[in-house]
Parts: structure tokens; C-alpha cells; sequence
């Protein structure tokens, strides 16, 4: 049989569902099978990540075109990966991150990078004519030693948008829900759907505008969190779900995005905290409300507040690391070693590669901290995440409101891969 391996690799610039310049990476195979991947984009991103190349030519897409990461791709990457075998995932990423040489990616950027490294992910399973999220987790097995065998994640549903992803005065940048008491994600998936458009109704009855943010949720020009809260559990009701039994709240306020000079600053609120005080306006919100998960609770370099907030809230919400961790195993492991958070955000394109992707889960899953896996506000139709949460048995997906392509191509997938290959949904987060 004659050796299978990489034949060609083609790198585009496409755009994000924001309109802004993205990369996509077509890997071909000596078989023939190939397949596209598309690399997502945040905007409220963290200091820690992976540096995402942009080309900073003024004259094309307010310079934010990504002309360098796609010759890098079509050059140098190509070069690198032409003739080696496409199913040693870690070998590709390894000689990637090793040619680039640097901790951040910011030599070939991790844009270009991930959509390699992705690309040749899903050459991969199509060339086994297995499910990616067959293939994930047949990779995953030799990394993880938690023997986790498939599941359908719980969606976190981010039906309110403030923050850098809405143009209003809300200061919190993502208010969920997560449908906790289902049997099947098809459910939980239907109930998420049906209080979305309670909300929007009810939005309209007292007068608010019904437009959406980056992540197809609701941005309607509120002052404060509660009022936000308050709305969601009008909606809940209304659509006859409980709150606090079939469905949760579950807060991102992304915080490092409102600290200033050592405080955490409420435009909208025209309030000012320091770390104490923010932990416990954070208790209070969990005491009053059924909020099961608050992200990015604290600003990403407060490790001594992300102690205290963990002591006191730790054992009864979890208290997820976003921009904290910024998906790095380096960052988890010290966060594991200090008891900061309980759970990790996981977002490929903070890393870079899908092998760093699964060191940072097997790390979190290990130590007992939950990863949850997530897109970014800029999207594609790259659906990518859903195998992966289903590959890792992660138990929780965070992709947005059930509105707009590129958050709904990913419960999509989601609901056609439970459906049609019977996959159980594991309700993961119910033991909090
Ligand atoms: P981002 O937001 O993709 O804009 O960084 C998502 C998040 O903070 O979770
Ligand atoms: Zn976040």
C-alpha cells in the first residue's frame, strides 16, 4: 500500500461574520480526500493568547486584511507539511510551533497555523471516512487518560449581548442560559430556542430594540446587569421552563475588558469596585439569581483576587478561565496549582493548534476542572467545535444565541450528529 500523506495545502482570504478578513486552509491528500477549515476571531481577546496576524496595511480592510498568514500558509507552512503523514497530528503541529519558533505564534501567526492544523484535522477523518469527532476522539485517547468516551455537550446560549459585542451601555459582555434538566441535547437545544423568543417578544412589548450583537444575542439599550437578568427570567417563564431547575443563568462579564487602573469600572452602572468588592457584587448576583457559571469573573492578571473569588464562590458555581487561562496549558497547570477557577475556557484559536487544544482539555479533565469548548464572537461556518466538544466529551458548548449561521451551523451540527449516530448527552454540569 503505498504511503498516505500530505499532497497540497491552498490558503484564502475569506471573511468572518463580522465582515472582517479571516483565513481558510485546504488541505489535499495523496487519496485525494481534502477538506477546508476556517479560523474564527475574537474581539474581546486576551492579553495571554496566540497573536492573530493581521497584515496592518491601512490601505486594505482598515488593515486588517490577512494577506502575510496566507503566504505564510501557501509558502513556508507548505514546505513544512508537503509529504508528511496528515494522521500524525502532533507531529504537524510540533513542526509548525517549531519552525515558528516563538511562544506566541507570532512569527507565521496562529491564524495561519490553526487553519493548517485544522485543515489537515478534517483531511484527516475524511480520508478514514469516519466523523470528525470520531477521529478527535481517536486522537484524544492517546493524549488523555480520563477514558471519556463520546458525548453531546449542554449549549451555554448567549441570548443577551453587552460588552465589545453590542453597541449599548450593558457592561457585562455575555448573559446565558443553559438548559440543564433534559434527557437529550435536542431538548435542551429547543428549550434554549423557545425562551429566545420570549425574549425578543418580550423585548418588543416594553419597547426595546430587538437587533442583535456579534453573537446573535439580543442587545437592547439596558443599563445593568439585573435589568438583563431580570428580563431573562421573565422570558423563562413565560415560556413555561423554570429557572433554577430545567434552565440556569451563566454570566461572562469578561472583565479584564472594564478594568482600569486597578478597579473594575461600570460605565452603564457609573459604578467603580475594586477586586472585593466585585467578588462580592459577584455573590450577591449568585445568591439572588439561579446562576450556575460566571466567566472572567475577575481581570485575567488578578490571580491573588481569582484566589479569594474561587474560595468563596468555587464550590457551588463554576468559575470558568477565559482570557485568565487563554487556553495555554502553561496558564492551567499554574491555575490547577494555586486553586484559581474550577473550569477552562477552550478556544483553538488562542493556542494555535488542535494538539495544544487537547493538551489544554486532558489537563483541565485530569485535575478535575471542566472544559468547556467555545467559539469566538467572529465566526465562519466552520463547524469544527461541535465535534470537538463531542470528540473530548467536554459536557458544555458555549456557540451563541440560535440566530445567525454562524452560531446555528453549530448547534446544527450538533443536533444532526446526536441524531444520527445516537451519541449520549452527559448533562455535565448538573453536579453543581
Ligand atoms: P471573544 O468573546 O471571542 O470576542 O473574545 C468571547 C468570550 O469572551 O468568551
Ligand atoms: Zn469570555
Amino acid at each position: 500500500m503505498t504511503k498516505l500523506t500530505i499532497k497540497d495545502v491552498l490558503a484564502f482570504e475569506v471573511l468572518d461574520s463580522r465582515g472582517n478578513p479571516t483565513v481558510a486552509a485546504e488541505v489535499i491528500l495523496s487519496d485525494n480526500s481534502s477538506s477546508l477549515a476556517y479560523v474564527p476571531s475574537g474581539a474581546s481577546t486576551g492579553k495571554y493568547e496566540a497573536l492573530e496576524l493581521r497584515d496592518q496595511d491601512k490601505s486594505r480592510f482598515q488593515g486588517k486584511g490577512v494577506l502575510k498568514a496566507v503566504n505564510f500558509i501557501n509558502n513556508e507552512i507548505k514546505e513544512l507539511v508537503i509529504g508528511l503523514d496528515p494522521l500524525d497530528q502532533k507531529a504537524i503541529d510540533g513542526n509548525l510551533c517549531k519552525a515558528d519558533g516563538t511562544d506566541t505564534k507570532k512569527a507565521f501567526g496562529a491564524n495561519s497555523i490553526l487553519a493548517l492544523s485544522i485543515a489537515n484535522l478534517r483531511a484527516s477523518a475524511a480520508c478514514k471516512s469516519i466523523p470528525l469527532y470520531k477521529h478527535i476522539h481517536s486522537l484524544y485517547k492517546d493524549v488523555s487518560k480520563t477514558n471519556r468516551t463520546p458525548t453531546l455537550p449542554v449549549p451555554m446560549l448567549n441570548i443577551l449581548n453587552g460588552g465589545a459585542h453590542a453597541d449599548n451601555s450593558i457592561d457585562f459582555q455575555e448573559f446565558m442560559i443553559q438548559p440543564l434538566g433534559f434527557n437529550t441535547f435536542k431538548s435542551a437545544l429547543r428549550c434554549g430556542v423557545e425562551i429566545f423568543h420570549e425574549l425578543k417578544n418580550l423585548l418588543k412589548n416594553k419597547n426595546f430594540n430587538t437587533s442583535v450583537g456579534d453573537e446573535g444575542g439580543f442587545s437592547p439599550q439596558l443599563k445593568t446587569a439585573e435589568e438583563a437578568i431580570e428580563l431573562i427570567l421573565e422570558a423563562i417563564k413565560t415560556s413555561g421552563y423554570k429557572a433554577g431547575k430545567d434552565v440556569f443563568l451563566c454570566l461572562d462579564p469578561a472583565s479584564s475588558e472594564f478594568f482600569q487602573e486597578g478597579k473594575y469600572f461600570f460605565e452603564g452602572e457609573d459604578k467603580l469596585l475594586d477586586t472585593e468588592e466585585m467578588i462580592s457584587y459577584l455573590k450577591t448576583l449568585t445568591s439572588k439569581y439561579p446562576i450556575n457559571s460566571i466567566e472572567d469573573g475577575l481581570h485575567e492578571d488578578d490571580w491573588e483576587g481569582w484566589k479569594s473569588l474561587t474560595k468563596s464562590l468555587g464550590s457551588d458555581v463554576q468559575l470558568i478561565g477565559d482570557d485568565l487561562f487563554a487556553t495555554n496549558p502553561k496558564r492551567i497547570r499554574r491555575g490547577i496549582e494555586e486553586k484559581v477557577a474550577n473550569s477552562v475556557l477552550i478556544k483553538m484559536n488562542q493556542i494555535g493548534t488542535i494538539s495544544e487544544t487537547m493538551e489544554a482539555v486532558s489537563i483541565s479533565q485530569e485535575n478535575g476542572y471542566k472544559a468547556v469548548i467555545s467559539h469566538r464572537s467572529g465566526e465562519t461556518e466552520d463547524t469544527s467545535i461541535s465535534d470537538l466538544a463531542i470528540g473530548l466529551a467536554a459536557g458544555q458548548i458555549k456557540t451563541g444565541a440560535p440566530s445567525r449561521t454562524d452560531r446555528v451551523s453549530k448547534y446544527n451540527r450538533l443536533l444532526i450528529l446526536e441524531q444520527k449516530f445516537k451519541i449520549p448527552f452527559i448533562k455535565e454540569n448538573e453536579v453543581i
